[in-house]
C-alpha cells in the first residue's frame, strides 16, 4: 500500500513540476488511546501510528530556493532560500511549519541546492491527529535527502526534539509525544511511552481489532491558546503541590494521591482538579497496557470511559460534540472503547473495534452524529500502522 501511495505522490510531483522527484517521504498521523495531557508532564502515554499520513516527494532545484507545494491549500510558494537565507514574509500555517524545517535542516547546509516538495496525503488535517508532526517529519526527511546533509532519523529523540521544538515556534507548546509515535510507530502496536526516561514498550492491540475515528470538527483558533493555558494550569498545580508537601516536585508526574489530598484540602478548585486528571490518567495508562495484554474487554472499555470523564470534568477539554460521539459509541456491538484523542477542543474520538464489527460500527455513527449535528463525522478505520519512513 505504501509503494502505491508512493507512486501516485512521485506521479502528482511530475505533472506539478515536470521532472521526477529524487525522493518520496512518508510520516503516520496517530491516535492516543489514553494517557491524555501527560506527556508534558513528564507522564505515560499509549499512542498508535494510523495508517493514514502525509507524503511528501522532492528534488533539488539548482538556485537555492526551496519551494512547496500542497495538494490541499495550494502554491507553490517559496518557503526559504539556502543562499541569502530564507526571507520572512507572512506563510500560510502550513507553509509556515516547511519553511520552519528547512531552517533547522538547510539551515546546516547554507549553500545546498534548494529544493521542490510537493505535499498530500490521505490524513485530515487539523483533526487532532497529528497531521503537523507527520507534515515536519516527512518534509525534513525529504530535504535532508535532497540537501544531502546527515537524515535527522539517526537520533530518534533528537528529531523528536525538532519537531517539538517547530511546532513551539508555531505557538503551540506541545509536548513529545507526537513526533515519538510518528517515528517509532509499529505495525498492530500500540506505544506504551514514559515521556520521562523516553522509553518505549510495544504493547500489541488485541487479534482481530481496529482503530476507528470520528470527527468531531475542530475549533482550531481556540485550541492553541486553551492548550497552552492548561500547560499553565498543569505548572500552577506543581508550585502548590511543591509548597503544600515540601519536598521537590518536579513535574505533576512526581505527585502522589497522598499530595493530591493536600491539595485538595488547600484548594479544592481548578487546580486540584487539573492535577487529579493528570495523577489517575498515568495509572489507567498502565491499568490499559494491562487489560490490553489480558484481551479484557470489560477493563479496556472501562478505563476509556474513565478517561473520557476525567478530561470532560476535571480538565475540561472535551465537547458537546466528542461527549456525543463517546456516547453513541457506547454498546455498539463489537465496540470496545471509545475515548476523545488528542488535546481535545474539538478533533477526534478514538474506539477500538472488532474488525467484522467496524463496518457497521461506522454506520451507527455516522447515523447518529447526522442526526444530531446534520454533518457526517467522516469516519474510518485503521489498523496501528509503521513510523514514518523515506523511499529512494
Ligand atoms: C497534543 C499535543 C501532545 C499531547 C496531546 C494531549 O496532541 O501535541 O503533545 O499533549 O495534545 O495529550
Amino acid at each position: 500500500m505504501l509503494d502505491a501511495r508512493k507512486t501516485a505522490a512521485a506521479g502528482k510531483f511530475e505533472s506539478a513540476f515536470g521532472r521526477e522527484p529524487q525522493v518520496v517521504a512518508w510520516a503516520p498521523g496517530r491516535v492516543n488511546l489514553i494517557g491524555e495531557h501527560t506527556d508534558y508532564n513528564d507522564g505515560l502515554v499509549l499512542p498508535a501510528a494510523l495508517e493514514r499520513g502525509i507524503v511528501v516527494a522532492a528534488a533539488e532545484r539548482g538556485d537555492g530556493i526551496v519551494r512547496a507545494l500542497s495538494e490541499r491549500y495550494g502554491g507553490p510558494v517559496e518557503v526559504g532560500r539556502t543562499l541569502g537565507g530564507p526571507r520572512n514574509v507572512e506563510l500560510p500555517p502550513w507553509a509556515a511549519y516547511v519553511r520552519a524545517v528547512a531552517r533547522e535542516i538547510v539551515g546546516a547546509a547554507p549553500s545546498g541546492p534548494g529544493a521542490d516538495l510537493w505535499i498530500g496525503g490521505d490524513l485530515p488535517s487539523a483533526a487532532g491527529l497529528s497531521s503537523s508532526a507527520a507534515l515536519v517529519v516527512a518534509s525534513a526527511l525529504a530535504l535532508a535527502e535532497v540537501a544531502g546533509v546527515e537524515s535527522p532519523s539517526r537520533n530518534t529523540i533528537g528529531f523528536a526534539r525538532m519537531v517539538r521544538l517547530v511546532e513551539h515556534r508555531a505557538g503551540t507548546l506541545c509536548g513529545i509525544m507526537d513526533p515519538l509515535v510518528v517515528l517509532e510507530g509499529r505495525r498492530g502496536c500500540a506505544l506504551r511511552i514514559d515521556c520521562r526516561s523516553l522509553e518505549i514498550a510495544e504493547v500489541p492491540l488485541p487479534q482481530d481489532t481496529l482503530l476507528v475515528v470520528c470527527d468531531s470538527g475542530l475549533e482550531r483558533a481556540l485550541a492553541q491558546s486553551a492548550y497552552n493555558q492548561r500547560r499553565d494550569e498543569c505548572e500552577i498545580a506543581r508550585g502548590a503541590l511543591e509548597r503544600l508537601s515540601g519536598r521537590p516536585i518536579r513535574s505533576l508526574r512526581d505527585a502522589t494521591r497522598d499530595d493530591l489530598d493536600l491539595l485538595g484540602r488547600a484548594f479544592p478548585g481548578e487546580s486540584y482538579r487539573r492535577a487529579r486528571h493528570v495523577v489517575e490518567e498515568n495509572d489507567r495508562v498502565d491499568r490499559l497496557v494491562d487489560a490490553l495484554w489480558r484481551n479484557d474487554r470489560e477493563a479496556v472499555g472501562r478505563l476509556m470511559d474513565a478517561s473520557h470523564e476525567s478530561l470532560r470534568n476535571d480538565f475540561e477539554v472535551s465537547t458537546p460534540e466528542l461527549d456525543a460521539l463517546v456516547e453513541d459509541a457506547r454498546g455498539v456491538p463489537g465496540c470496545w472503547g471509545t475515548r476523545m484523542t488528542g488535546a481535545g477542543f474539538g478533533g477526534c474520538t478514538v474506539s477500538l473495534v472488532d474488525r467484522d464489527a467496524a463496518p457497521a460500527f461506522m454506520e451507527r455513527m455516522e447515523e447518529s452524529f447526522r442526526a444530531r449535528y446534520s454533518r457526517s463525522p467522516r469516519p474510518f478505520a485503521s489498523s496501528a500502522g509503521i513510523g514514518a519512513r523515506l523511499f529512494q
